[in-house]
C-alpha cells in the first residue's frame, strides 16, 4: 500500500551541484520512501509477530527499520527545500535569532561547518522546545542523535552520497556551497511556524492550568506565570 508519496524539487536553481549529484540523491530518498510504505504495510497487517527479543526478531527489525526510514524521509524533505532557490542570504527574524544566540552570521556559519565536519549523516539546526533557543545538532544517522521535540529550521545532509559525484571526498567544498545555496526564505517560513504553533500550544496550556489551578511552581515551562 502506498500511503505517503516522494515529493518533487525543482534542483534548478541550485548553483555548484549539478544535477546528476542532486537526481541520484532524490532517488535515495524516493528509496526511503519506497521502504516507508514497506514497513508500514506489514505492521498494518495487525498480527503479532512471534519471540519478541532484544537481540533479533522480526518486531525489533521493523521498529529500527520504521525509525530509520521515517526520520531518512523527513530529513531528506527538509535538506531538499531549504536548497536553493529564495533569498540566499539570512535576515529577518531568523537572522535576529542567530545573531543573538552566535554573535555574527560569520560565527554561526563557521560553527555549522565545523558540526558538519564532525558528523557522519546531518546537521540540524533547530529551535528546541527545552529553552525556545537555538541549537545546532549533529546526527550520525537518521536515526541516530535524533533530538525529541526539537524543530528543524534548516537541515544540511554530510553523508558522502550527497556530495561525492561532484566534491569527493572534500566536505570542506561541499559545505561551503551547501551554505551558498541556503534557502533563508523557507528558513524564516519555519521559524514563523514555529512561533505560531508556540503561540497556540502556550494559549492551550496556559487556559488548561487555570482550569486545574494548578500551582504556578510546577507548571511546564513559563506559560501560567502570568
Ligand atoms: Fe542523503
Amino acid at each position: 500500500m502506498e500511503y505517503i508519496q516522494a515529493k518533487k524539487y525543482d534542483f534548478e536553481d541550485i548553483n555548484g551541484i549539478t544535477l546528476n549529484q542532486l537526481n541520484q540523491h532524490y532517488k535515495l530518498y524516493e528509496g526511503y520512501v519506497s521502504k516507508v510504505n514497506e514497513i508500514w504495510t506489514i505492521l498494518d497487517e495487525n498480527k503479532l509477530y512471534e519471540n519478541p527479543n532484544t537481540t533479533y526478531s522480526k518486531t525489533r527489525s521493523l521498529m529500527l527499520g520504521q525509525s530509520y526510514a521515517v526520520d531518512g524521509v523527513k530529513l531528506h524533505e527538509l535538506y531538499f527545500s531549504n536548497l536553493g532557490g529564495g533569498n540566499n542570504m539570512p535576515y529577518g527574524d531568523i537572522l535576529n535569532k542567530i545573531q543573538k544566540k552566535y554573535g555574527t552570521y560569520e560565527f554561526f556559519k563557521k560553527r555549522f561547518k565545523n558540526i558538519g565536519l564532525s558528523m557522519r549523516g546531518w546537521v540540524v539546526l533547530s529551535i528546541d522546545s527545552l529553552d525556545d533557543s537555538l541549537h545546532i545538532y549533529g546526527l550520525d544517522a537518521h536515526d541516530v542523535g535524533t533530538v525529541l521535540m526539537s524543530y528543524p529550521l534548516l537541515v544540511m545532509d554530510v553523508y558522502e552520497h550527497a556530495y561525492m559525484i561532484d566534491f569527493g571526498i572534500d566536505r570542506n567544498k561541499y559545505i561551503d556551497v551547501f551554505i551558498d545555496n541556503i534557502n533563508w526564505d523557507i528558513v524564516n517560513e519555519r521559524f514563523i511556524n514555529y512561533k505560531n504553533m508556540n503561540k497556540d500550544f502556550s494559549r492551550k496550556y496556559r487556559s488548561a492550568c487555570d482550569e486545574i489551578n494548578i500551582d504556578k511552581m510546577y507548571c511546564w515551562a513559563d506559560y501560567c506565570k502570568d
